[in-house]
């Protein structure tokens, strides 16, 4: 019985009407585009939902999610959005924003008072499943020390790499491009060595508080305003009318003199925004 499923499954093909209620949705929800060329890749990742469900086709699978009447099709619409995103994240991805940070950025904030008198609030806003908001933690607790008075604030869309985030334990091959010394400082190996998993320390993982934030809400309710924003590798997603408004958002979001990290292939060229550029991918709220 399986193995029919099984082979149902593969010869099944997403309409174009199906693909475009998914497209809709997703671009509605979370801002991102899915043109035609993502057609295969969006079959190919709601397949495994297919699976999960023990559906047969995309048609059963579309029709449980968008009934409103169907006490699972919530659960499944965060499902799906789990589904679609696309979460490739790195310890120490782009490296020099961490440079930037460590040689430029941290000296002058810690002289305003920040990360000792006062707290440095940094967000990342669109974590995924943490190594962005580890490795900022790492690099603030390397300039203030564990005590420093800094906090990191991560959210993303998607429950499942917050899950991931939360819990902050990755293969010994995922935390091979940090540092030796960090590693040392602030990562744990595993009591058993054979599973190659290492886990951040307690000390650092206190630092970073995680919750979701869908960066199309009205507004984002966030505790403090931020110092220093890292929003890398999500806006590519958008169209540039979305990209305009969450930038604008997370602006309002900052203190003037903060700090606003794009990924390296996104910009705000041709945005009206109160942003100065200081280095390449790297603003200053004015
Ligand atoms: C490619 S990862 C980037 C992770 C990290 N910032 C980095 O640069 O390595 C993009 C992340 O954006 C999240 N995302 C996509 N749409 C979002 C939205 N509307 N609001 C918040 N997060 C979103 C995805 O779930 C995913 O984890």
């Amino acid at each position: 019985m399986d193995a029919e499923l099984h082979c149902d499954i593969y010869s099944q093909k997403l309409t174009s009407d199906e693909f475009g209620i998914i497209q809709t949705y997703i671009q509605d929800k979370c801002g991102i585009r899915l043109p035609l060329t993502k057609k295969d890749m969006v079959e190919g990742r709601l397949r495994k939902r297919l699976k999960a469900l023990h559906l047969s086709t995309y048609g059963e699978y579309i029709a449980l999610v968008f009934n409103s009447a169907d006490p699972g099709a919530e659960r499944e619409q965060m499902n799906l959005i789990d589904t679609i995103t696309t979460n490739k994240t790195d310890f120490f991805r782009e490296p020099n924003h961490f440079e930037f940070l460590t040689e430029r950025l941290l000296p002058q904030l810690e002289k305003n008072g920040l990360g000792t008198e006062r707290t440095l609030n940094v967000w990342s806003s669109a974590c995924s499943t943490g190594e962005e908001p580890y490795t900022l933690a790492m690099v603030l607790a390397e300039h203030f020390g564990l005590k420093g008075n800094f906090r990191v604030y991560a959210s993303d869309i998607s429950y499942s790499v917050l899950e991931r985030a939360v819990k902050a334990v990755y293969t010994t091959e995922k935390v091979s491009d940090i540092p030796d010394q960090f590693k040392k400082k602030y990562m744990l190996r595993s009591k058993d060595s054979a599973s190659g998993l290492v886990r951040i320390k307690p000390e650092l993982r206190q630092k970073v508080s995680f919750g979701r934030l869908n960066l199309m809400n009205e507004s984002y309710n966030l505790p403090v305003e931020m110092n220093v924003v890292f929003c890398r590798n999500v806006i590519i997603y958008f169209n540039h009318q979305t990209q305009y408004e969450i930038i604008g958002k997370i602006c309002s979001n900052m203190v003037r003199g903060g700090y606003l990290f794009l990924g390296h292939s996104e910009s705000v060229h041709g945005m009206e925004l109160p942003l100065n550029t200081v280095a390449p991918t790297v603003f200053f709220r004015i």
